[in-house]
């Protein structure tokens, strides 16, 4: 039976080599994987990267996502992320009661109403606080503004201190490798004296958990830094490809030609909702030198200089950003060498809360 389109397509044997390449890349190193599930937000994809080896559990970016991990067997979750509101708190803490859960904080309010929920419902957070490490996202400055944060939470009931959050995310599309390393191990040295300094205190950071899928093998490689949340070396996209070329592009948008308006333009049946597209078009495989104006359409990719395409002939569309891509479908079309071999359901598809 032919595919329908539009469909999201993963390359099994390019994805399982990309997992492969990573968890061989830590395993023999003092930093451990604790990977992204935004990324692809599919069980079967998380599985395989804890089988992969050199994991410590997983990051998720929200609550919901790590109530789908919790649901299938997950036991070690690190939320990267603000988790604010009281109905989200008593969500977190029944969660808390069912795996081992750590939260990020930047702010003693946030950490205080965690507090109140633990003693509550007789559950226990990890708490990471998060330094802002030049990103201007969430996180509190590093040095002694953290410290004295950290000093507080220290105060609060039914809360352990897990460690710093620092995430390097203003750095790790810096195309240019070389200047991406320097910059970045720059930026991460503000966790790492941030840590010195708690130290000399007296008071022990279990861990610092931070990096990217760009920066796997410079900030991931640092004396001092425990986990790397990368998350998108497993499915890859256009954008980081070229930030990362050694990991393969496994996922593809499958779409159709619906229409030739003119001998050199070819109008596919997806836009917007079917590819993420905030760090640029999507690119068509195979075909390098057709052009995409930068305006995508809700349901409609206008194609340029196309040589010649029929209506109804389909074509895989690389998405330039493979994390909001993933999280507009509700499965994943699972091919090896363009054999559909399987069907996989992206649980945590459209958990935003
Ligand atoms: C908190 C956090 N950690 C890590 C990452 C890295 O993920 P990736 O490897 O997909 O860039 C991100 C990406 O947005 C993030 O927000």
């Amino acid at each position: 039976m032919e595919l329908d389109t539009p469909s999201l397509l993963l390359d099994r044997v390019a994805s399982d080599r990309n997992i492969a390449k990573m968890a061989d890349y830590f395993r023999d190193r003092p930093a451990k994987l604790r990977p992204h599930f935004k990324n692809h937000k599919c069980i079967q994809l998380a599985k395989r990267q804890l089988q992969a080896g050199s994991t410590v559990g997983m990051t998720c970016a929200k609550l919901g996502e790590a109530e789908v991990l919790v649901d299938h067997g997950f036991a070690d979750i690190l939320i990267a992320n603000q988790v604010v509101g009281r109905d989200k708190v008593e969500r977190l803490a029944q969660l808390a009661t069912r795996a081992r859960l750590a939260v990020a904080v930047d702010h003693l309010e946030q950490a205080k109403a965690l507090a109140d929920a633990a003693v509550r419902q007789d559950a226990v957070f990890g708490v990471l606080v998060e330094i802002d490490i030049g990103m201007g996202r969430c996180g509190i400055q590093p040095g002694s503004t953290a410290v004295e944060l950290v000093q507080r939470i220290l105060e609060l009931p039914g809360i352990r201190f897990a460690g710093l959050h620092a995430y390097e995310g203003h750095l790790v599309n810096v195309l240019d490798r070389a200047q991406r390393t320097q910059q970045a191990i720059e930026a991460m040295h503000q966790a790492l004296q941030t840590r010195e300094m708690l130290t000399t205190l007296g008071i022990p950071v279990p861990c610092i958990s931070g990096c990217s899928s760009a920066t796997y093998n410079s900030t991931g490689s640092l004396i001092g830094i425990d986990e790397v949340q990368a998350g998108t070396y497993v499915t890859m996209d256009r954008q980081y490809h070229r930030l990362v070329p050694e990991f393969e592009i496994a996922l593809s948008v499958l779409a159709r030609v619906i229409s030739r308006p003119s001998i050199d333009k070819a109008v596919l049946d997806v836009g917007v909702k079917g590819v993420g597209s905030e760090f640029g078009v999507p690119g068509v495989r195979d075909f390098p030198d057709v052009q995409i104006p930068l305006f995508l359409a809700e349901e409609h990719v206008v194609v340029h200089q196309v040589p010649d395409w029929k209506i109804g002939d389909r074509f895989h569309l690389i998405p330039s950003h493979a994390c909001t891509t993933c999280n507009l479908y509700r499965e994943l079309v699972v091919h090896e060498h363009g054999v559909v071999v399987d069907v996989w359901p992206i649980e945590a598809s459209g958990r935003l809360w």
